[in-house]
């Protein structure tokens, strides 16, 4: 029998009625037996800052996330794009956790997976938190993508996901999540 895992998801969006929550929550709906995925929204993190670091030292908002990064077999981040890039209050969790020692991203295998507003699903946003990530050593998986475009006409109002195509590809993205956190060495 293969062993459990618990993911956690990571949605890059503060937003109430966040269409990346959403995204979060429906592949939630998805996961195979023996899968987990709690979500989290780094909500509560200040501003990084190095005088701040040199101060007090890492927020307890900041070291929580990193626990729950630890814990995870693997991590999904759902990410908007905000001027065809990360939205600061991601990127600026992620900044804050790469700060601790042995910081948890390090052999980490993550997927990322992003919904917009706008005709490329967050494209751009997901290939510089590819980067980043890459500054981290996460292991990324590399393929398939999801690019949730024109996210308005695909979610309900209360968030529950309308669009036929995009189960699919999510459920599709899933399987290949499944045996990528699974393969050996990680
Ligand atoms: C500051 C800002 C910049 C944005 N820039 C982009 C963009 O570059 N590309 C895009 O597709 N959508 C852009 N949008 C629209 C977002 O895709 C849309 O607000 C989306 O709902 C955000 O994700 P969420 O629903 O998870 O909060 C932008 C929104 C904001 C607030």
């Amino acid at each position: 029998m293969s062993e459990d895992l618990n993911l956690l998801g990571i949605s890059g969006s503060l937003r109430r009625g966040s269409y990346n929550t959403s995204l979060l929550e429906t592949i939630k709906t998805l996961l195979p037996p023996g899968m987990t995925l709690e979500i989290v929204t780094p909500i509560a993190i200040p501003i990084y800052n190095g005088d701040d670091e040199d101060q007090t030292g890492i927020p307890p908002s900041a070291l929580e996330l990193v626990g729950r990064i630890r814990v995870a077999h693997a991590v999904v981040i759902a990410t908007p794009e905000y001027n065809f890039s990360i939205p600061g209050g991601l990127k600026n969790a992620i900044d804050w956790v790469s700060r601790v020692k042995q910081q948890p991203f390090r052999h980490k295998r993550v997927g990322i997976v992003g919904a917009s507003g706008g005709p490329i699903g967050t494209a751009r946003s997901q290939y510089h938190l590819r980067q980043t990530l890459q500054a981290l050593e996460a292991y990324v998986m590399p393929r398939p993508e999801v690019f949730v475009s024109n996210a308005q006409t695909k979610f309900a109002d209360d968030g529950t996901l309308t669009n036929e195509a995009t189960r699919k590809v999510l459920e599709t993205w899933l399987k290949h999540f499944d045996s990528f956190i699974r393969q050996e060495g990680k």
